[in-house]
């Protein structure tokens, strides 16, 4: 089974809705016809972003996705400050990442947490990207594979195998993320193995062998080639590299 790569750019809490549209533009103005074929590209701005940068795309008439970089499981209600599935249903957000470390770390989200935004995201047929990852003091202490897995099954539980191929999984070294310190393409891929075996216990091996599991932690172009030539790396999940059309462009073409 060959998986079409996919190249996603999170622009984090960077890019007010000017700026936005500069950087969407410039990607578009960038645009390469093979990319429809070859490789499937994503944008996930801030929330405020995501309407006007999908309008550039649209008249453009450029395939870039746009995904949110978080949701909340319900659908409407009383949650102060929060977005929801139908929400982001509405603006034409295909993809939405879930349990990103930043997330997890600066704003408690647990595995049940991922779990519920998971299950809700799958049930309106947005894809969700999952993120999982190790601290360096986990990887330090061996415990690495055991601790992704563990991340990947809370995840995914209570998913049936037939909702799961459109999901995806990012492994995100959290001792790699804006630090310029990259996962050798060896840790990526064993970690990423890993992964891809674990979904195949939770969904069985033909779905697991549809579904593309990311490597995202200071992803670059001096780093991009090595790594999405690994066996069960199927593209990226890029944070400061994605920030600039230049260097996210080159990222992507690397998967032509
Ligand atoms: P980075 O971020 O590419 O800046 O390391 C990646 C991410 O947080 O997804």
């Amino acid at each position: 089974m060959t998986r079409k790569p996919l190249m996603a750019g999170t622009w984090k809490m960077n890019k007010t809705i000017g700026e936005a549209v500069v950087l969407a533009q410039d990607i578009s103005n960038n645009y390469d016809d093979r990319w429809k074929d070859n490789v499937d590209v994503v944008v996930c701005p801030p929330y405020v972003d995501l309407k006007p940068v999908k309008t550039v795309f649209e008249f453009d008439r450029v395939p870039v996705g746009i995904g949110a970089q978080n949701v909340y499981w319900e659908d409407a209600g009383a949650y102060t400050g929060e977005i929801s599935v139908p929400m982001l249903t509405e603006i034409g957000c295909e993809w939405c990442i879930v349990g990103h470390s930043e997330r997890r770390g600066l704003f408690g989200e647990t595995n049940e947490d991922v779990n519920k935004k998971v299950k809700a995201l799958i049930a309106a047929k947005i894809n969700p990207i999952v993120c999982v990852g190790e601290s360096l003091a986990v990887r330090d202490g061996g415990t690495t594979l055991e601790f992704v897995c563990a991340q990947v099954k809370a995840a995914f539980a209570g998913i049936d195998a037939n909702l799961a191929a459109n999901a995806v999984v990012a492994y995100e070294p959290i001792w790699a993320i804006g630090t310029g310190r990259t996962a050798t393409p060896e840790q990526a891929q064993e970690v990423c193995k890993a992964i891809r075996e674990t979904l195949a216990e939770l969904f069985g091996a033909a779905v697991a062998d549809e579904m593309r599991v990311l490597y995202g932690g200071s992803m670059n172009p001096g780093n991009v080639d090595l790594l999405v030539a690994e066996a069960d790396i199927d593209g990226g999940l890029i944070g400061g590299a994605a920030l600039k059309a230049d260097s996210f462009i080159q990222l992507v073409n690397v998967c032509l």
